[in-house]
Order: C-alpha cells, then structure tokens, then sequence
C-alpha cells in the first residue's frame, strides 16, 4: 500500500467484493444478527454478533481509519465529546489525577471538572508549551492534549511531552481534530489514544455528529472493552458518512488550507487586526513544530482584532454574505465566531476581541471581498 494519503483515502476500507461490486460499503442498519444453527451461537464468536458490536458499515470506517492512523483498534462513537469522555474513561480510575491543556475543547473541560470529579477523579490544567514533568502528580494516569489547541491555536511538541508523560508511567490521550490523521498521525508521535471529532473534516459536509478513538497496541483492548461495557455505537448511517467523506478528505484538506492561509494572511496585514492565530504562519510562536511535526494545515484559525468595541465586531460579523454564524467547522462553509477563551493555568493575552474562522470551500477571493466590507463595517461602528 502506498503512503500517499490521497490514494489511501480513496482505497481504505472498501470491502466491494463482499458487496456485490458496490464500490463504497452500503448502509447496514442492524440490532439482529442471525447466526445458522445453535453450533454456529455456541462456538467462537465471528464478526459480526449483533448491531451494538458492528456492522460491516461501521466495520469499513472503522478499518480505513485504523489504517490511517495506524492503529491497532478503532472504535466509533456518536460525537467527537462522546470520543473525549470514553478515551479518558478508558484509562483513569477512581483516584486517579488527568493532566489537561489548559487549551482543550471547552466541553472537555467540563466534562474533567463535573463528571470526572463526581467519579472521584481529579484534573488540572496545563499551559500549553510548559513542561509538564513538574505538574505530574503521583497520582497521574494520563495527559490530554491538543495541538493546535481550542481557540488560540497554540502548538505543543507532542513527541517531548509523551516522553514525559510515559517515563512516569502515565498515557497519552490526544484530539486531532485540527489535523485530522491526514496532516498528524498522532500514534506515531508517541500519543496512546488518538482522538477525532469526525462531525468536522472527516465528516466535512456539516451534516453528520461522529467520533471515533484510535488505539495503540497496550491501549486497544481497554478501549474497546469501555466502549462495549458502555454499550456505544454509531450508526450505520453516520458510519456510511464518515467514509464517504473520508474519501475526499485529503482534497477538500488542501483547498481548506490553501484558502485558510490566503484569508490569514491577508487578515494579518490589515490595520483593524493586531495578530492571527495560525501555526502554518510564518509569524506564529508554533510554526517551528508545526513545520516539523505536521504535513499541512487546516482551514480553521483565530483571528484578534485591535480593540473595538463590541457593536462594532457585531457589524462585522452581522453583514457578512458568504460566512454563517455556527458552533462548528470543518464542512464545506465558511463560518465565524466570537472567541471566549476561558483558560485557568496561565491567562491568555489578547489584544482585542478574538474571532475563529473556519475557510471553506468558496472562492477565496470571494471571501476576501465579503471580510473587507465588514472591516470597513467595524470601522464605521467603532
Ligand atoms: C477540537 C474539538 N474537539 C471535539 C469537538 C467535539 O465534537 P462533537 O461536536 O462531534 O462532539 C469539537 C467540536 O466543536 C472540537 O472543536
């Protein structure tokens, strides 16, 4: 098999010859699977038992992505927080402490600070970039991370930190969100458990919730015996989604770049903004690891403005023809949002109100023209 993501992207997974030549594995919706004969219920279990345990949708998503990143085990869940909340149960304990980027997902720091806390295990935060060897407790089992994380998009080198943590005998969990296993294969950068939301890019159409976790070999059987004992399952439908997406993955990737750089970099050079938070940008703190770990970036980055005051960010963001205003990222869309940073371990310094867009797939020009117009809104309105 080649290495080249295009050719993998399109090759994984498909099973057609068990299809009746049906190029892509169709939709299996399942509870029931019937077994031949009572010898067939009583000897050893074959692959598929029963709807909960897989289907040969869910088995060909679940395939083409281990591959991707080579793991030893996927499994799908119904959304990207849902992969968060089952990676971490996986591996920590009653008693036991999680170490966690003071940059991660927001809800995946609520999840650490309500859930975790009621099930008797502890979490704090770390400023992305800090050694961690100091805030290891005896204690820690694991650290989460994220790289480019939430928000401000700070870069953290994965390979020292999992260096780290494992020389203390704890696991590392990441969410490659950002990069998809397409830009960063996390396991081979020393992560145990790689994390997707695949709702965004994997997804990429803005219709579908998914996610799954990737394990390394001393992870996979944990993994997928807290997923069974769960009883998680994603749909045959959102399965058939995900790998349908996945084959134009590598493409819409490199349009999402490209456009996301061209948007960044014009943004960068306009008076209304003090700075742009964009790793594959020359200019930004993390372009070294990212140069050195990553092989490409996505469409999504942050954006600080001068300080203006708040109608004036509404009218920029109000007028705007080709950008939607969404909790999300990763389709086919342009989207932007107002940015609330929330962080505990190290306060984050910005200049002026913060911003997240997400390039789609339109012409870049295009929304070159639309973020004009609105800065000549904000300016008016400041
Ligand atoms: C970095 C990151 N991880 C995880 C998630 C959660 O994914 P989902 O919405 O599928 O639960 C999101 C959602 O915005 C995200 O931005």
């Amino acid at each position: 098999m080649t290495d080249k993501p295009e050719t993998r992207a399109v090759s994984l997974g498909r099973k057609s010859d068990e299809h009746h030549g049906v190029v892509n594995t169709p939709v299996y919706r399942a509870s029931t699977i019937l077994f031949p004969d009572y010898a067939a219920m009583s000897g050893p279990e074959p692959e598929y038992t029963y709807g909960r345990r897989g289907t040969p949708t869910t088995r060909s998503f679940e395939d083409a992505i281990s591959a991707l990143e080579g793991a030893a085990r996927t499994v799908t869940v119904p959304s990207g927080l849902n992969a968060i909340a089952i990676a971490i149960l996986s591996v920590c304990n009653a008693g036991d402490h999680l170490l966690v980027a003071d940059n991660a997902y927001g809800p995946t720091r609520t999840f650490c600070d309500r859930t975790l806390k009621r099930l008797g295990i502890t979490s704090s935060y770390y400023a992305p970039g800090d050694d961690i060897a100091p805030l290891l407790q005896p204690n820690t089992k694991a650290v989460f991370c994220e790289s480019p994380g939430s928000l401000t998009f700070e870069m953290q080198d994965i390979p020292a930190l999992a260096k780290t943590a494992h020389a203390h005998g704890a696991s590392v969990l990441m969410d490659n969100t950002w990069a998809t296993p397409i830009f960063f294969q996390p396991l081979q950068h020393g992560v145990d458990l790689s994390i997707q939301a695949a709702t965004k890019y994997v997804g990429g159409h803005a219709d579908v919730m998914l996610g799954y976790i990737s394990a390394n070999d001393s992870h996979a059987a944990r993994l997928h015996q807290t997923h069974g004992d769960m009883g998680l399952y994603a749909s045959g439908d959102d399965c058939f989604l995900g790998l349908r997406g996945l084959r134009t993955l590598p493409v819409r990737l490199a349009r999402h770049q490209e456009t996301g750089l061209k948007l960044a970099r014009w943004l960068e050079a306009r008076p209304e903004v003090a700075r742009i938070l964009h790793p594959a940008l020359e200019s930004d703190p993390g372009h070294a690891l990212w140069k050195r770990d990553f092989s490409g970036a996505c469409g999504l980055f942050g954006v600080i403005l001068k300080p203006a005051p708040e109608k004036a960010v509404a009218a920029f963001v109000d007028g705007l023809a080709h950008f939607g205003l969404g909790w999300s990222w990763g389709g086919f869309e342009s989207l932007i949002v107002p940015a609330h940073i929330k962080r505990t371990a190290r306060s984050f310094a910005a200049e002026g109100p913060v911003l997240r867009i997400h390039a789609g797939l339109e012409d870049a020009d295009d929304l070159i023209a639309d973020l004009d117009l609105g800065l000549e809104r904000l300016r008016r309105a400041s």
